[in-house]
């Protein structure tokens, strides 16, 4: 069981509107900093292969200038598997990208193409780096997951955020079973203040990671305002 919980702020949108006007302003590097300071346990980035938000240079000056584990999602291509071997990020979320989607819509199919990403898996586990699959809460993924030796999953937990009937019970299963594989669980997609407290209060969790929303909210609030409530929010509900 997981007493501690962490937050991880993906920054990827302080990227989207900097490149809106294609200058350095503002800088995801300095939001990264803004949210540690504010409480933030881990960065997160997603490196896209058309890199529409993130750029190389941004994952680069993140492995440089942050002082917590930088974690580099990325989808399994030889050219990403490459870039995070030499880059060396504390973890990888390895995650399914098609091109025309606005959003990481869905988990990746780690037990139907388990033997496409196991070369990824590998390799980037031979780098040191911790590997961590973005996957729907289901059990044969989760067994798919442990199969690759992936010591972390992520829960996505979107159709949660949507509503969809059921999916908190999923969530919560879906931890459990990850706990019994000896896997570490993360979550996230989709988590506002509404609705982190029922993820957060799943003991089976370590991790949170959350971009969206703690972007948009800093518009009004400022970035470490948001960070510092949503991080006591999900303290507040893992302590019951
Ligand atoms: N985790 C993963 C693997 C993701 O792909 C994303 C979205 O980039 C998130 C977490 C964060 O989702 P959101 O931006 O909706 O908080």
């Amino acid at each position: 069981m997981t007493l501690s919980l962490r937050l991880g702020v993906n920054i990827d949108h302080v990227a989207t509107v900097r490149n809106a006007r294609g200058g350095a302003h503002p800088d995801p590097v300095a939001a990264a900093l803004a949210a540690i300071e504010a409480g933030a346990d881990g960065i997160t980035a997603h490196i896209r292969e058309d890199r529409r938000h993130i750029r190389d240079e941004d994952m680069w000056r993140l492995r440089a200038e942050i002082s917590v584990p930088l974690n580099m999602e990325m989808a399994a291509t030889p050219e990403m598997v490459a870039m995070a071997c030499a880059l060396r990020p504390h973890a990888a979320c390895l995650v399914p990208e098609r091109r025309a989607e606005l959003t990481t819509e869905g988990g990746l199919d780690a037990a139907g193409q388990a033997e496409s990403l196991r070369p990824a898996v590998d390799q980037l586990l031979a780098a040191g780096i911790r590997v961590s699959l973005f996957i729907d809460p289901s059990p044969r993924q989760l067994e798919a997951a442990a199969n690759l030796r992936a010591p972390v999953v992520e829960l996505h937990t979107g159709r949660y955020a949507e509503g969809v009937a059921g999916e908190l019970e999923r969530l919560a299963e879906a931890a459990r079973l990850a706990h019994r594989l000896g896997v570490e669980c993360h979550a996230g997609h989709g988590l506002t203040y509404a609705n982190v407290g029922q993820v957060a209060a799943l003991s089976e969790i370590a991790e949170l990671n959350i971009g969206h929303f703690l972007v948009g909210q800093a518009i009004f609030d400022g970035l470490p305002a948001t960070v510092r409530k949503m991080k006591s929010l999900m303290i507040q509900a893992r302590a019951g």
